[in-house]
């Protein structure tokens, strides 16, 4: 399993306002380089926080792109994987639309009723964990559904998770030249935080774009 994260964030780390509603950070460049790593992936994942406050597609935009993928003989968008202990996701939320496929991660503490009313509007549920989705279960239980390689678009609370669990291969991250602050705005890593070890990444690349700058950092192997 390859795991790439990619968020946009202000100077000051933040990737919302502590309104915790959707803020464009990022430029158009920016947009059209995710749409390429949403090109490239087998599914985007997010945490039901993002569905909750931003009510995304998670679709490719890109027409081009999306005939690309269908000419080499997938699916058009890559799926979408909700991580969402609860089955909280909206009925109507975007993401549960009919143009991707839709899978959603469950704990043991989600009701049995809802994983059958998610099943019957086509979406792929998925059990792992007790009261939270165990994340490194899940990338197995993943991998059977043909999923290898996986695009995380936040939140902070996810992906602090998927740093903790050393399941993150990559990370790009698109810093704009603005300050949000607020002591409750979220991070690009939230959760409870590190206090005695602390990943480290490797900096591969830095890239201008739009007015503020991409930088493209790599998993340290045999740490
Ligand atoms: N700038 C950007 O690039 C960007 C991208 C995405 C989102 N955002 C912003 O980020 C904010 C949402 O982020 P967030 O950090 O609050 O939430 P999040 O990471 O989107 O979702 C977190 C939720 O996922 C569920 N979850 C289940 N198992 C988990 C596990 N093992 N580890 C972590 N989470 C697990 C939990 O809810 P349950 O227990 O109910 O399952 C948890 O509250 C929004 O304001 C959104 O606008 C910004």
């Amino acid at each position: 399993m390859r795991i790439t994260v990619n968020v946009a964030m202000s100077i000051d780390g933040k990737i919302a306002s502590s309104l915790r509603e959707q803020l464009v950070i990022s430029g158009p460049s920016d947009f059209d380089r995710v749409d390429l790593l949403r090109a490239q992936c087998d599914a985007v994942m997010v945490g039901v926080q993002t569905i909750l406050a931003d009510d995304p597609k998670l679709l490719i935009h890109d027409e081009k792109l999306s005939s690309n993928r269908r000419d080499g003989g997938e699916s058009a968008h890559p799926a979408r994987i909700l991580v969402d202990s609860l089955g909280r996701t909206p009925n109507n939320a975007q993401v549960m639309g009919k143009d991707a496929r839709t899978i959603i991660l469950l704990s043991g503490a989600a009701e049995e009723e809802r994983i059958q009313e998610l099943n019957g509007l086509g979406v792929t549920t998925i059990v792992s964990g007790e009261k939270r989705v165990d994340m490194e279960n899940a990338m197995t239980l993943l991998k059977e559904e043909g999923i290898k390689n996986i695009l995380v678009e936040g939140g902070g609370e996810l992906i602090f998770t998927l740093i903790e669990k050393d399941l993150v291969d990559e990370l790009t991250v698109y810093i704009a030249p603005m300050i949000i602050g607020g002591r409750g705005a979220p991070t690009l890593a939230d959760g409870e935080g590190f206090v005695d070890r602390f990943p480290r990444f490797s900096l591969m690349k830095v890239q201008e774009s739009d007015e503020g700058v991409v930088l493209y950092f790599k998993k340290i192997l045999n740490k």
